[in-house]
């Protein structure tokens, strides 16, 4: 197993406010990574921050070096590089944002053509081609002309996915992928998420509270606790729910089951 992402003695907060303090876990090559626990306990808070828009306020989170063929493990501290390194790296990530957020004035095409666009130096055609494979891969071929609101919302989710996957990135990070999406398109979505991680040798760090998705395509995740501000639990989530001894992590991975129980 190749570490990714390496997150060391991370604390993270607002001003004065800790948010989450003493976080220490490793993301693999490959893996699709659930970042879980109840909502408001510092979920986002972590993204932003594995993502280059937080600041933490101790620690590192640390990126294996995306030249290929590299061997050198950890060589690139985030925090510690100079803005225009962060940059650099940064290209390396593709995010999506909880809202999705299309330019509406934009049409489909234009939308994902924008990172090629602003960052890269490829022809008019190239970029065409380059959108209408992104667009391929996740199964809206064609939709170039389309605007956002023609769309319904689990099309907009996949634009948006599109659009994160422009310029190929090494790993792929989500915000409740799923909110907003019935269930049928969330569990759509999880299988193109999957699709995604083998079709283009990603790692995928996924923000999330939904227990289908955990147990349906995570193989990895970290676990926050609200009440002791930090990380109570890391591994596979279905191995935590046959192995933890925390009642607080299998009261989590358990909700859903519990309250169709007492509901019957
Ligand atoms: N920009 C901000 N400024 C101050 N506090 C914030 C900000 N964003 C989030 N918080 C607070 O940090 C805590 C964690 O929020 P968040 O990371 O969004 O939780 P989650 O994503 O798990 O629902 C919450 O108490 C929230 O109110
Ligand atoms: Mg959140």
């Amino acid at each position: 197993m190749q570490p990714v992402i390496e997150v060391q003695n991370l604390d993270l907060g607002y001003d004065d406010v800790m948010v989450m303090s003493n976080l220490n876990f490793s993301v693999n090559k490959g893996d699709i990574f659930i970042v879980m626990g109840v909502s408001g306990c510092g979920k986002s808070t972590l993204l932003k921050c594995m993502i280059g828009l937080l600041v933490p306020l101790r620690g590192k989170v640390l990126f294996n070096g995306p030249q290929a063929g590299h061997s050198q493990m950890f060589e690139k501290s985030f925090w510690d590089e100079e803005e225009q390194e962060r940059q650099n790296m940064m290209r390396h990530f593709g995010v999506l944002y909880q809202s999705g957020a299309l330019w509406s004035s934009l049409t489909v095409g234009e939308n994902v053509a924008l990172p090629l666009e602003l960052y890269t130096k490829l022809s008019k055609q190239q970029i065409q081609e380059k959108v209408a494979l992104k667009l391929s891969l996740v199964g809206m071929k064609g939709h170039e002309d389309s605007f956002p609101s023609e769309m319904s919302g689990g099309m907009c989710k996949r634009v948006s996915l599109a659009r994160a996957i422009a310029l190929d990135p090494d790993i792929i990070f989500f915000d409740e992928p799923s909110a907003g999406l019935d269930p049928i398109n969330a569990r759509k979505l999880d299988d193109l998420i999957l699709e995604l991680r083998d079709s283009l040798g990603a790692t995928i760090v996924i923000v999330t509270h939904e227990l289908p998705s955990i147990f349906a395509i995570g193989n990895n995740s970290v676990f926050l606790d609200a009440a002791s501000k930090t990380m109570i639990a890391t591994g596979d989530p279905k191995a935590l729910l046959a192995d933890s001894k925390d009642p607080r992590v299998i009261q989590f991975l358990t909700r859903g089951v519990k309250d169709e129980q007492k509901g019957k």
